[in-house]
């Protein structure tokens, strides 16, 4: 196991680069991963209208899957960068998403009302964060009282021989950048400290384990992805709501 978390500086400017990594591994990795953790939590989505917000966006994977899924909510796809910004806008007017807009804003500083987000939700980003503490203080404040949140990232913990299988379905850079995030991701122990330091004590750090039914209803996509077969739970840990109520405050 990879004792040593080793942060992995998030670079301005460098994105160019970087953007059209994730639109070559957008079809197969990561789409197979929105689709996934977009139906998951469609079926924990209690709330039928409201703001949800995907934290560092990326292109936009999640969010387009999360808004075509749940048609009533208004989805914000946050992104520190606006050339990814600007490439997320191009698929959803090229795909027809009506419910789906996407900013420029930095997750250490949420431009939204406290208690105003009925979802919020990231995949693959919190890694990436300068402090997730100041992160996860600022979801905590801008989570509705009875809010649902869903973060899912790579964990550190993930085994040598799954790290380098998937590595070798990357070409060089993406493998680089890949094994590197892996490097900076966090344990369930960490995130589990952090969201309690944050006072975020309705939900639960774990494995991400998908339903019965989230697997079935993409079966035929993982039938065709390369990484099909391989163990989501051990790459990939989720902060997720409990159905515990929030404090009489809500905050
Ligand atoms: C590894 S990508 C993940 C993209 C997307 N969520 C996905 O799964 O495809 C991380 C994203 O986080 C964004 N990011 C990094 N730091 C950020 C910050 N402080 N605030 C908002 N977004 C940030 C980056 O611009 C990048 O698009």
């Amino acid at each position: 196991m990879r004792k040593e978390r080793l942060e992995e500086e998030f670079e301005l400017g460098e994105e160019e680069e970087a953007i059209h990594e994730y639109e070559a591994l957008t079809d197969d990795y990561l789409h197979i991963n929105a689709s996934l953790i977009a139906e998951e939590i469609a079926q924990l989505v209690k709330a039928t209208n409201g703001v949800a917000v995907d934290l560092g966006t990326g292109p936009g994977s999640l969010a387009r899957a999360l808004a075509t899924r749940c048609p009533a909510l208004v989805v914000v796809g946050l992104d520190i960068s606006l050339p990814m910004t600007r490439l997320a806008r191009d698929r959803i007017v090229a795909e027809g998403i009506p419910n789906v807009v996407f900013v420029v804003a930095d997750v250490h500083h949420l431009p939204f009302r406290t208690c105003s987000l009925t979802v919020i939700i990231s995949h693959g980003a919190m890694h990436h964060w300068r402090s997730l503490a100041q992160a996860l203080a600022e979801i905590k404040r801008a989570l509705a009282a009875e809010g649902l949140l869903y973060l899912s990232d790579l964990t550190r913990t993930a085994p040598d021989d799954v790290v380098q299988h998937i590595a070798a379905l990357l070409n060089p850079k993406q493998a680089r950048a890949f094994v590197n995030s892996v490097q900076a991701a966090y344990t369930i122990e960490e995130l589990a400290q952090l969201t309690a330091e944050a006072g975020l004590d309705t939900v639960r750090v774990e494995p991400e384990e998908f339903s019965r039914r989230t697997i079935a209803r993409n079966i035929e996509k993982l039938r065709r992805s390369a990484m099909r077969g391989l163990r989501q739970p051990v790459i990939n840990i989720r902060v997720v709501s409990t159905d515990k109520k929030p404090s009489a405050t809500g905050v």
